[in-house]
């Protein structure tokens, strides 16, 4: 059988374009699917945090597979500028986890330890240091775990930049083209039925976000996943207010560029609703505001949510299909699918092409948590 295409990759959110522009810097021939806009779901609502340290344990396979991630960044920048000209604004200024009770400050500090011996940088700042670092931070802030290599980029500009870079590339993009179901013969995927017609490949890549299980359901499984709606807002100023990120179990704060913060976020299981609720930001102005005093005199620039992909041991799936040989999955990525990204698009291109990936896949395998639903 002759195929239009090497691999065939569904959704266009930041997992789908890392993996198109990592398979079209193969020389891979690709068609991209995006049901909606590209980064129209999670991708364009994130805040972008590169938060390997501050959002993970600092031990086991997921945290490695973030830091190794994180690393990958810089060239990354580089490389999506110098083909499709967008700067993906990767800041490197550090982070802030800020402790407001003894509780924190000890298990704070007892991270820091493990962080140091994992060989990452992580110091402990005193209530006046973080003050003296971030003046506009409130005096109930006893503490700060200080984590340098926690840097943050736009991540719709990251998820936009992939996804054009791709296009340069040769990548085929089809917005507006929703994928329906797949074709098989035998045990080998064989192409895609869509909104638009039939395309084939024997690659097939589902990195549909919280939308994947729906698909995934028509090849008789059921991936352990659920949707994490996740709020935000952001203010701007006409002075910066901080050069840190600041993050605390109650929200984070995320300087962009020209006096912007992004105020995020919250976190409501299992609703595909993608609505912005006054309860949902006030619970973050909320604690916006017992972080940093000064933020009631900021202008409120907008709002707005996305859907989360969570799966229910909180690993992402990255492998092939139990069943189906050439159908591979990405996705379940939670509150790291852009600080994943790199190494995502790395891994699936590893896998389509038959190599042998750089990271032990075990922990992520598609079959340690999937009903099968025939
Ligand atoms: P999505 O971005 O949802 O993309 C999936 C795409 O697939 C969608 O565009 C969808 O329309 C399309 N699709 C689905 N089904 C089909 C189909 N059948 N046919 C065609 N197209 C289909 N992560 C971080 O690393 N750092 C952060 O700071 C951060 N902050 C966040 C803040 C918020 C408020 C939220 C909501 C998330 C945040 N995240 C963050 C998490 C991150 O956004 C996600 O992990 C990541 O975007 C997931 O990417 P994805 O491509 O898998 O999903
Ligand atoms: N990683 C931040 C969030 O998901 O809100």
């Amino acid at each position: 059988m002759r195929y239009q295409y090497d691999a065939i990759v569904v959704g266009g959110g930041v997992i789908g374009g890392a993996i198109a522009y990592n398979l079209a810097k193969r020389g891979i021939k690709v068609l991209l699917l995006e049901k909606d806009r590209l980064a129209s779901k999670s991708s364009g609502a994130a805040a972008g945090m590169l938060a390997a340290q501050a959002e993970l344990d600092g031990v086991g396979p997921l945290f490695q597979l973030a830091r190794k991630s994180r690393a990958m960044f810089t060239r990354l920048a580089d490389e999506i500028k110098g083909t499709s000209g967008i700067d993906i604004e990767l800041i490197n200024k550090g982070m802030l986890k800020v402790a407001i009770n003894e509780q924190e400050q000890q298990e704070y500090k007892r991270f820091i330890a493990i962080q140091r011996q994992s060989g990452d940088q992580a110091d402990w700042l005193t209530g006046e240091e973080v003050r003296e670092k971030e003046p506009a931070l409130s005096q109930d802030i006893i503490g700060a775990m200080l984590l340098d290599k926690d840097g943050h980029v736009e991540a719709p500009q990251l998820t936009l930049g992939l996804l054009k870079s791709a296009a340069v590339l040769g990548v085929v993009i089809k917005e507006y083209v929703e994928v329906y179901d797949f074709q098989f013969t035998k045990e080998r995927v064989t192409g895609v039925v869509t909104s638009e017609g039939d395309f084939t490949s024997e690659n097939v890549i589902v990195a549909g976000g919280a939308w994947s299980k729906k698909l995934l359901s028509k090849t008789g499984i059921q991936l352990e996943t659920h949707p994490v709606k996740g709020e935000c807002f952001s203010i701007v100023t006409h002075r910066p207010l901080l050069t840190s990120t600041i993050f605390s179990h109650g929200c984070y704060l995320v300087p962009k560029k020209g006096g912007r913060i992004i105020v995020g976020a919250t976190v409501k299981p299992r609703t595909f609703n993608p609505k912005v609720t006054i309860e949902g930001i006030s619970f973050l102005m909320e604690n916006a505001k017992k972080l940093m005093p000064s933020i009631l005199e900021a202008e409120l620039e907008q709002t707005w949510a996305g859907i989360r992909p969570q799966t229910a041991d909180g690993y992402p799936y990255l492998g092939e299909h139990p069943v189906y040989k050439g159908l591979f999955i990405a996705t379940g990525h939670f509150r790291n699918g852009i600080l994943l990204s790199p190494i995502t698009g790395e891994i699936i291109s590893d896998l389509v092409e038959g190599k042998s990936t750089s990271v032990n896949l075990a922990p992520f395998r598609v079959d340690r948590l999937v009903k099968q639903l025939v």
